[in-house]
């Protein structure tokens, strides 16, 4: 299969000269867990035959059987590698025997992309990233174990998921005192309902070291499409694992039904403006962000990567006045530092 770009718009990564597409896809509870065999083939075909050629996974996804699953489906949709952005995720390991098996020491790092590519049956990744900080590493020792790898060539980048602004920072100020590179990107949650660590903390981040993000959850799991609004349906994410037993507890109680309140009115604004989905419009709320890299996408079908593209046309008619309008109804814009001086 041959690459085109189908009208998905491509940002740098960061302060990287990397180009990602302004959606990509993810593999984490669906890819190996959820979804195995041939429909995982019909969601990457029509990902990448919609401009969709970066996929996200992790070494933990399904212990290790997303990784797989995406490097034989890759192999078996004749995919050219080039044509691709792969990246994935250390640091819980898919095993717990020894202490070394999980966390951000040199010897897991470098075990553990070993361990990731010769699943993928990739020689490199992408972008590899710290699933999570790891405060019992020094941070010169994660810095050089990424580099390490990247020198080795089993990686071009490295990047952060869910570190702190602080974390992110230091590793910064090891890179550069050592002469080594630093992360290009974080890997963090950003939708309608969390915002303060992408909005807020991050923003020095973005300022100083020109951070990118590789967005997840902008959907909230699938809340953000009106799914879950009058009960869990059969076979959906919050009715399928059982560790989303607190997330639907919290539902049904204020703050759940609190947000389920807002998605009917965003539901409607998408609806009477737009004629189109709360989801696409959630989806297209993240990326019109300028510190949004990419949007990775959650998909459990080949429909869902559809619906969700839909967000690409809605882009361009998110005017100031219907952001306005989406703040209104979400109400929970963070409030900047005290003393800072914002837009
Ligand atoms: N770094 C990290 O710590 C971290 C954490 C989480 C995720 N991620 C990455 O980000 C990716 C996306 O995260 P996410 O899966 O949480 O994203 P999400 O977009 O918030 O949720 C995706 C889920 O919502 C449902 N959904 C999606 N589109 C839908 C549609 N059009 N209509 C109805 N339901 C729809 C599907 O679940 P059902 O059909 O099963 O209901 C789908 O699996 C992951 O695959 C992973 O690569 C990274």
């Amino acid at each position: 299969m041959d690459y085109k770009t189908n009208g998905m718009p491509f940002r740098r990564l960061g302060p990287s000269g990397l180009r990602v597409p302004l959606f990509s896809l993810g593999g984490w509870l669906t890819i190996g867990q959820t979804v195995v065999g041939d429909p995982v083939k019909e969601i990457i075909r029509t990902a990448f035959k919609n401009g969709i050629n970066m996929i996200d996974t992790a070494e933990v996804y399904a212990n290790g059987k997303s990784e797989a699953e995406i490097g034989r489906v890759i192999k078996e949709l004749g995919i050219r590698r080039s044509d691709l952005i792969i990246t994935t995720k250390i640091y819980w390991g898919v095993r717990q025997g020894s202490p070394n098996d999980t966390g951000l020491s040199r010897k897991h790092i470098v075990e553990g992309i070993k361990e990731s590519l010769s699943r993928l049956k990739m020689d490199y990744v992408d972008v590899v990233f710290a699933h999570r900080p790891d405060s019992t590493v020094p941070m010169e020792e994660v810095v050089r174990a990424f580099n390490y790898v990247i020198q080795q060539g089993w990686a071009f980048y490295w990047a952060t998921s869910e570190w702190s602004a602080r974390e992110i920072e230091e590793a910064h100020h090891v890179a550069s005192k050592f002469g080594l590179i630093g992360p290009i990107a974080e890997q963090c949650e950003h939708n309608m309902f969390h915002r303060e660590r992408p909005e807020k903390e991050y923003k020095p981040i973005y300022e100083k070291y020109g951070t990118g993000t590789t967005v997840f959850s902008a959907l909230a799991g699938g809340l953000l499409t009106g799914k879950y609004n009058d009960g869990i349906p059969e076979g959906s994410r919050f009715a399928t694992h059982s560790w989303m037993k607190n997330t639907v507890q919290k539902l049904q109680q204020q703050e759940g039904q609190e947000k389920i309140r807002k998605i009917r009115e965003l539901s409607k604004l998408a609806k009477e403006e737009f004629n189109t989905t709360p989801g696409a419009l959630a989806l297209a709320w993240v990326a019109k962000s300028p510190n949004t890299s990419t949007v990775i996408l959650g998909a459990s079908t080949p429909q869902q990567v559809l619906d969700n593209l839909k967000a690409l046309e809605l882009l361009p008619k998110l005017t100031p006045g219907i952001m306005d309008q989406i703040e209104k109804i979400l109400n929970n814009k963070p409030k900047p530092e005290a003393g800072r001086i914002t837009d």
